[in-house]
């Protein structure tokens, strides 16, 4: 593995401004907070109206659900997750959603877009969890995983195998060479994991889970499938 060439932008990084916020018309992001952090948000749209307009429209496909993040933060708290790192964390959603209803646990997410970035490092901000939330520019394989009890994976590289319409952007590598390098390098980080690391995989990461990692919780009522595997000594 290379050396980590990171650049680290907590919550609190300067907000821009947002040409868009004016398009901003559901509950404060106070109120939304709060009915998230209960469990009581049932619409993606209070959520998803944080963030620009051309990112909002990628949430239903991109950006993981409030449902599954409601889920999450209920085994996260049952088990007392301390720590977990998203890989491909996107604008943020499911680390600041995930967070404001798993008080006790931090959130690291890594991301190779620098824009996807600062929208979650802001995100953050908005929903006043930066102390709990941050957020890593870099891509996988060129960077140290920071450590976590848990890391978390949505389809993080599906987007290798789709159309251009269904892509986030063309500003990175995307082929299915690249799907299967990194499906590889998730399989080896996950072999070196230390026993007792959970890992949390919203409709799979491509591969299968090593051996010694074993299902300690599903839920299959969710738009796609929802695991949560624990590594024991083979
Ligand atoms: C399906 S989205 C999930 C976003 C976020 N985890 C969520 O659930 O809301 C996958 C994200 O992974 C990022 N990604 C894909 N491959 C990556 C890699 N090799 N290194 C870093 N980020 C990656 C993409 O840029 C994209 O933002």
């Amino acid at each position: 593995m290379t050396t980590p060439r990171l650049q680290l932008l907590v919550g609190g990084a300067r907000a821009e401004t947002r040409a868009d916020a004016a398009a901003v018309d559901g509950p404060s992001a106070a109120r939304v907070a709060q009915l998230v952090r209960r469990g009581n948000c049932w619409s993606e749209r209070w959520v998803d109206q944080f963030l620009p307009t051309d990112l909002r429209r990628l949430s239903s496909q991109h950006w993981t659900p409030l449902p599954v993040t409601r889920r999450a933060a209920q085994w996260i708290r049952e088990l007392g997750i301390g720590s977990m790192v998203d890989i491909g964390s996107g604008v943020g959603k499911f680390c600041v959603a995930t967070a404001l209803a798993a008080e006790d646990c931090t959130f690291v997410g890594v991301e190779q877009r620098p824009r996807l970035v600062r929208e979650a490092a802001r995100l953050a901000e908005t929903f006043g969890v930066q102390d709990r939330v941050t957020f890593v520019q870099g891509t996988l394989g060129e960077l140290e995983l920071p450590l976590a009890s848990a890391y978390y994976l949505f389809n993080p590289f599906g987007e290798n195998l789709h159309g251009r319409a269904d892509q986030i952007d063309a500003a990175v590598e995307l082929s299915k060479a690249r799907y299967e390098r990194d499906v590889s390098l998730i399989r080896t980080l996950l072999r070196q994991a230390a026993y007792g690391t959970y890992v949390l995989e919203y409709n799979g990461f491509g591969g299968e889970m090593p051996p010694g990692y074993r299902p300690v919780r599903a839920d299959r009522n969710l738009p796609s499938p929802l695991r949560l595997w624990r590594k024991y000594k083979l």
